[in-house]
């Protein structure tokens, strides 16, 4: 009998869902759940053990999803790492059904089939849903091994009673469609926190032109905005990077790339209709040529050069006076070498923000270019939160965390 027709909660659509497919009869019913997400649009990738594909062709499944089931650890298409390219792309894995092989292998950590590869390789929430003959559920073995999964965080749909394969009747029978969407909704939730949200993000040093082969720019590397935007993507935000810097982009986040600060500002305007937070984490120039030279300017023509700087216009100063903006939250970011609290909450004040991260770039071991940082984060309302030193990636993380929570509704 196939799984019962239940509506695909909202909270699963527009995610990328792997589904990981181990060798049980119960193989068959998971046609129906990776063709009823498919067609609520979620977007399904499955992945098989050899032994699944006895019970169900990979052709089933493609025909349902869209993409070709990777069935082996070389079959995964154009991908040169078949092994890790699922577990990195997925926001939300489930498996079923999950053998006690499956099940024994995620905890002993194996990684010998593109299932348990993909289990390893993967940063997302993990929904199991067990499904076997009765007495190999109430094995102790099988037992101690979700025990560990629930331990590391897996989420594990408890198997239902009734008629087995083997013509037992008893624990084993993979949990209903209704079951799983429950497990699938709760990892979702407990993990993204920032769904529904649109987050805009600015990174890198903006770069003013001298003529058409030179420009002024400085030291940021852009390392904390795209740890920003990745940190809101996987937290389920729709993230777009507004950048000045050039890194391999974050699955999830859209790139906008511009060069200079008013690139950056008339891109943000387009942006930030409706976007719920704003991260203001570039290093915008402050001066820049007052005239752009049309041809390249040659030393053999002047014997020294006097440039003649004009200053920049604040960008999030400008977009706080925005109407049409207001409803974003504006959280800066200042790089100072001394007194972080009174010279942040300074800026915060004449920039008009809500937040603004103070970070110190006396230290030698933090900020520019490193992949560590520590601040403080002061909010609008006074109070304070220290960022210990951290990786730029926890950092973000932190700062979500405590942003979230004044985020308007
Ligand atoms: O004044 P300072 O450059 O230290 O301020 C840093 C904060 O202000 C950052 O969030 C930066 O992105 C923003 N900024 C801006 N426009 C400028 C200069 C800085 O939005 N022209």
């Amino acid at each position: 009998m196939p799984l019962d027709p239940t509506p695909v909660p909202d909270e699963l659509r527009g995610l990328r869902i792997a589904l990981l497919v181990s060798g049980g009869i119960a193989a068959y019913k998971v046609v129906d759940l990776a063709s009823a997400l498919t067609q609520a649009g979620t977007e399904v990738r499955v992945a098989m053990t050899p032994t699944a594909t006895r019970f169900v062709g990979a052709a089933t499944f493609e025909g349902v999803t869209g993409h070709p089931a990777v069935t082996g650890l070389f079959s995964g298409g154009d991908s040169p790492e078949p092994h890790v390219a699922l577990g990195d792309w997925a926001q939300l894995i489930l498996v079923a059904p999950a053998t006690a092989n499956v099940v024994g292998k995620m905890a002993g950590g194996r990684s010998d089939d593109i299932v348990t590869a993909t289990l390893l390789a993967a940063r997302c929430p993990v929904v199991v849903a067990p499904a076997m003959n009765d007495a190999m559920w109430s094995k102790q073995a099988v037992q101690d091994n979700l025990a560990t999964l629930r331990r590391r965080g897996v989420t594990v749909v408890e198997p239902e009673s009734g008629h087995l394969a083997s013509g037992h009747s008893g624990a084993g029978r993979l949990a209903g469609a209704q079951g799983l969407f429950n497990a699938m909704v709760h990892a979702v939730r407990a993990r993204y926190d920032l769904a529904g949200r649109r987050v805009v993000v600015t990174a890198g040093g903006t770069r003013e032109p001298i003529d058409p082969v030179r420009f002024i720019s400085n030291y940021s590397s852009g390392k904390m905005g795209f740890a920003l935007a990745a940190a809101a993507a996987d937290r389920g935000a729709r993230v777009t990077l507004v950048s000045a810097a050039s890194h391999p982009a974050h699955h999830g986040v859209e790139v906008q790339h511009v060069d200079t600060a008013e690139e950056m500002l008339a891109e943000l305007r387009s942006q930030l209709r409706g976007a719920d937070l704003l991260l203001m984490a570039a290093a915008v120039g402050d001066f820049r040529p007052a005239r752009i030279a049309r041809h390249k300017i040659r030393r053999e023509e002047t014997a020294s050069l006097n440039l003649q700087l004009e200053s920049i216009p604040d960008i999030v100063a400008s977009l706080a006076g925005d109407e049409a903006l207001a409803g974003v939250f504006r959280v800066g970011f200042a790089a100072e070498d001394s007194d972080l609290d009174s010279k942040g909450v300074e800026k915060l004040k004449r920039k008009g923000l809500h937040a603004i991260v103070a970070n110190d770039i006396s230290r030698r071991d933090i900020g520019f270019g490193s992949d560590y940082n520590a601040g403080v984060l002061l909010f609008a309302d006074g109070s304070r939160h220290e960022l210990e030193k951290a990786t730029k990636r926890e950092m973000a993380d932190r700062i979500l965390d405590l942003v979230l929570p004044r985020l308007p509704h």
